[in-house]
């Protein structure tokens, strides 16, 4: 187990803010997570977070207390059939280097999520999603451990799964720490390719297979969203609202190009990018953070900023937004 004070956390969020933790723990067994928390050494500090690998957090400052890593990083398959197999898979793993190792298998059902960054557990806290998939299409169970060392298996169905949204952001936010998760993948694969252009790109070189499918989806995420290590950013900064149809209608008499996909008879989504690209924030620096020039919906630092700068920017576009369209949108990104 690695514990370290006073530790920067700057290669530990991709938004590459230089701020410091009291203390960060990095275990690598389940038997080492169980007796750091039953240490009692958790209650001792002021607060705690666990992350993964940074990738949708923004520390608005200097973290006074304990930050938590898995380094679980186990693969193994449980179950395998002539149609499917059960993997489970260590929070800690890398999450792409699970989306290659499952296309380079043949197993199918994770590949329009490649390239996200991220690891395993958190992909099941957050359930991720792109390109017509969310995470919780392939997750069979989750595994975690109570503050209290304890260990439950959630089935998919406790998991309150919704919108980038979960159990374990909610209800149980902070009480459980995700140890692995147990996905299934599929030996015959069911492509699905109508989201944006998808199709046209993984079509254009035949056959679609799952190696064309992940490479489509990594150059399209390549062309549009920052290299965090470039430009630090935490991907998509805001989520997608979704509103009444009815209001829809009447924003689409105003603004006739507005996008929207059905979520419901009565609710459609729009694309929050669209919103703030149309309201002219696309490109706009505020500081040394910014809108990024190629996808407004990601927010950048341009070098040197604050977590403070990017969350005025963002505050800043939410009012914006308020005014022009009467509606409200919320960070995506966790705040801390
Ligand atoms: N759009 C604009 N201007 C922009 C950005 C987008 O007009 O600057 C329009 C596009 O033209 C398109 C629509 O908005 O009509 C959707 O854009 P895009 O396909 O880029 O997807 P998104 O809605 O902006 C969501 C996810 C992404 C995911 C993509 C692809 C959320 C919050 N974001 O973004 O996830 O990769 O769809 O499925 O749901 C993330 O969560 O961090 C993330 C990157």
């Amino acid at each position: 187990m690695k514990r370290q004070e006073n530790y920067s956390l700057l290669g530990h969020n991709t938004f590459g803010m230089d701020v410091q933790t009291t203390l960060f723990v990095e275990y690598d067994t389940v038997d080492e997570l169980r007796t750091f928390l039953q240490s009692g050494e958790l209650t001792r500090h002021e607060r705690y977070i666990h992350i993964g690998s940074g990738s949708n957090l923004l520390f608005a400052g200097d973290y006074q207390g304990i930050v938590m890593h898995s380094a679980i990083r186990t693969i193994e398959v449980t179950e395998e059939t002539d149609t499917h197999v059960l993997v489970r898979v260590g929070s800690g793993y890398v999450w792409d280097d699970f989306v290659n190792h499952c296309v380079m298998q043949g197993w199918a059902g994770v590949e329009n999520l490649s390239a996200i960054p991220g690891e395993v557990g958190a992909s099941a806290v957050q359930n991720i999603g792109a390109y017509g998939v969310e995470v919780k299409d392939v997750i069979v169970c989750v595994e975690a451990m109570a503050l209290d060392g304890n260990t439950r298996v959630f089935a998919k169905e406790e998991c309150s799964y919704g919108y980038r949204d979960s159990i374990f952001k909610r209800e149980l936010r902070g009480a459980y720490i995700v140890t692995h998760v147990t996905y299934r993948l599929e030996k015959t694969p069911t492509y699905r390719l109508d989201y944006g252009d998808l199709r046209s790109r993984v079509e254009a070189h035949g056959e679609p297979t799952l190696k064309a499918v992940r490479d489509a989806v990594t150059e399209i995420r390549n062309n549009k969203l920052p290299d965090p290590k470039i430009l630090g950013n935490a991907g998509s900064f805001f989520t997608n609202p979704v509103i009444p149809r009815a209001k829809y209608e009447a924003l689409k008499t105003q603004y006739p190009n507005i996008p929207s996909y059905p979520i419901s008879e009565e609710l459609v989504k729009v694309p929050a990018g669209w919103l703030i690209e149309n309201a002219g924030w696309k490109g706009k620096a505020l500081g040394r953070a910014a809108v990024h020039e190629k996808q407004a919906l990601v927010l950048v630092n341009l070098g040197g900023a604050t977590g403070h700068e990017v969350m005025t920017l963002a505050e800043r576009i939410c009012e914006d937004i308020y005014t022009m369209y009467g509606i409200r949108i919320t960070p995506e990104v966790n705040y801390v």
